[in-house]
């Protein structure tokens, strides 16, 4: 195979052509893949009508996959390295327990004490207009912050949840959620461990800064929320069937946008590669 890259945006992403991931790749082509992920923290395979068990062995070459077990209600009921992304309502008719999944600003399993290294989301069925994800590149967003800014946040934690500001916080979901994972803390400033690039970690699910109340951690949570997701920084993907999309969560941050109609089908399969443990529980 040969393969050759388009890049995506400015700030990040790029399209990787000339690969099927159906097939083994041999670790030279590996290798070719790896060095762009690092290089670019989004990668877009187009036309991979590939089954679930190649998606996970895909997913494996870059490390150890998580069994959501943090997230029992969304992962696929035989394949528990599957996180399933879908708003098919339930067989009594109640809505999807991931209706909502990703849209809030975040980086995946930040809310864990081992965050997830990379992300690799399957487009199964897309509504036809909309539905699109949207990414950023914190180590430009971290970059581009002032000295005086980033002296005063190099020693600050953010304290993660997994639970929702959203539609359906009230929902016995959240307090499975909130009982399942404890809030934890993370650093607010991370060093990339391939590329030792300086990231932020912030994310919608910050709540507040250890040492600092909510009050006066929220005007400094919603500044970097906002310095991170300026427009020079973002990639916007729209989906297609058979779309892979593989983001680093280590240096970049998404949001699924919920931009398509009531009633359209939105179905997508993720498999989530571990990091290395940044994050510690409070108590
Ligand atoms: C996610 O946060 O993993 C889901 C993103 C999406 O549905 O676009």
């Amino acid at each position: 195979m040969t393969i050759t890259l388009r890049r995506l945006s400015n700030a990040l992403g790029a399209e990787v052509q000339g690969v099927d991931l159906g097939k083994t790749l041999s670790n030279s082509e590996f290798d070719q893949i790896h060095r762009a992920f690092l290089d670019h923290g989004i990668l877009l395979f187009r036309d991979q009508e590939i089954t679930r068990e190649q998606h996970i062995a895909f997913s494996r070459r870059f490390g150890e996959l998580d069994t959501h077990d943090s997230l029992p209600r969304d992962r696929h009921p035989d394949y528990p390295e599957l996180l399933l992304v879908t708003n098919i309502p339930k067989a009594n008719g109640a809505p999807s327990d991931s209706k909502y999944t990703g849209h809030l600003w975040h980086s995946d399993m930040s809310f864990t004490p081992v965050p997830s290294l990379g992300s690799l989301l399957r487009g199964i069925t897309i509504p036809d207009v909309g539905g699109d994800t949207m990414f950023t590149n914190m180590a430009k967003a971290y970059d581009a912050l002032s000295d005086g800014m980033k002296k005063m946040i190099a020693d600050l934690h953010g304290i993660h949840t997994g639970t929702r500001k959203i539609a359906d916080l009230s929902s016995d979901r959240a307090a499975e959620q909130a009982k399942l994972n404890p809030p934890i803390a993370q650093p607010l400033v991370r060093v990339h461990p391939e590329t030792g690039r300086k990231t932020l970690y912030i994310g919608e699910k910050v709540s507040c800064f250890v040492g600092m109340t909510e009050e006066e951690s929220k005007p400094l949570i919603d500044y970097l929320v906002k310095h991170a997701t300026r427009p020079q920084f973002i990639y916007r993907h729209q989906w297609r069937t058979n779309d892979i999309v593989f983001w680093d969560n280590r240096c970049t941050m998404h949001i699924a946008l919920g931009d398509y109609e009531e009633g359209k089908i939105r179905h997508l399969e993720r498999t989530t590669v571990k990091g290395t443990p940044s994050g510690y529980f409070l108590q």
